[in-house]
């Protein structure tokens, strides 16, 4: 699976999403309206963004430190 089937919203815009923002990735798929239906997504879609979430921080972006500003 590569999408929430219910939302039609792809993992890879929840994945964006989640970088930007540095929030949890279910509120993030709820808020574009994934997740929340059948379901049958959500584990699916939190193996995808754990899976490129590391391919991210491993090239040297992890943008977790909280800001001073
Ligand atoms: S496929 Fe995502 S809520 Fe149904």
């Amino acid at each position: 699976m590569i999408k929430c089937h219910c939302a039609e919203v792809y993992f890879d815009q929840i994945l964006e999403e989640v970088r930007l923002s540095q929030r949890p990735v279910l509120e993030v798929a709820q808020t574009m309206g994934a997740a929340e239906t059948c379901t049958a997504c959500v584990k699916d879609m939190l193996q995808y963004i754990q899976d490129h979430l590391e391919e991210f921080t491993l090239v040297g972006n992890s943008a977790h430190q909280p800001s001073a500003f």
